[in-house]
């Protein structure tokens, strides 16, 4: 588990995530958080964090982005997270993105928690992506 993630919570874990990619990368991160703020399992907390980790390094390896926008919003039963970026885009037919092993994983975790994914991105508009997960 991330050393963070033990020490802080996840909260914590992330703004310090998003903070530190901001001073490293230049481009505004923007961290956010509604909702409830439970403890999740540990095995919750750590999906949340690498898919987290796995977005926002997509929006600032590829996408030239100027703001990337982390929500993590918490309710009884479910947690949702949004990243959200003003770069260039990209489209779900290339193969690229077929090919890509950091989006393979974020799938796999969404069907462990039963969640579900959503991205929209296309040339030029940016990249959304909204996943929920029942934890
Ligand atoms: N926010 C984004 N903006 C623009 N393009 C993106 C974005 N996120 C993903 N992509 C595109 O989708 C592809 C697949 O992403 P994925 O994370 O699966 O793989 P990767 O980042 O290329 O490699 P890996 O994650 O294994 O290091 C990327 O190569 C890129 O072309
Ligand atoms: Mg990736």
């Amino acid at each position: 588990m991330p050393e963070a993630l033990v020490k802080f919570g996840l909260q914590e874990a992330l703004r310090d995530f998003c903070d530190a990619i901001e001073s490293s990368s230049g481009i505004r991160i923007v961290f956010q958080q509604f909702g409830e703020k439970r403890k999740l399992s540990n095995t919750a907390e750590v999906f949340i964090y690498r898919i987290i980790q796995e977005l926002v390094n997509n929006a600032v390896k590829h996408a030239e982005a100027e703001r990337v926008i982390v929500q993590l919003t918490m309710s009884a039963d479910k947690t949702g997270i949004t990243v959200e970026d003003d770069g260039k885009g990209f489209d779900k037919n290339d193969l690229s993105f077929a090919r890509g092993a950091g989006m393979a994983n974020i799938n796999y975790r969404v069907q462990y928690f039963s969640g579900k994914s959503d991205i929209v991105s296309s040339r030029g508009n940016g990249t959304s992506v909204h996943i929920e997960l029942k934890t």
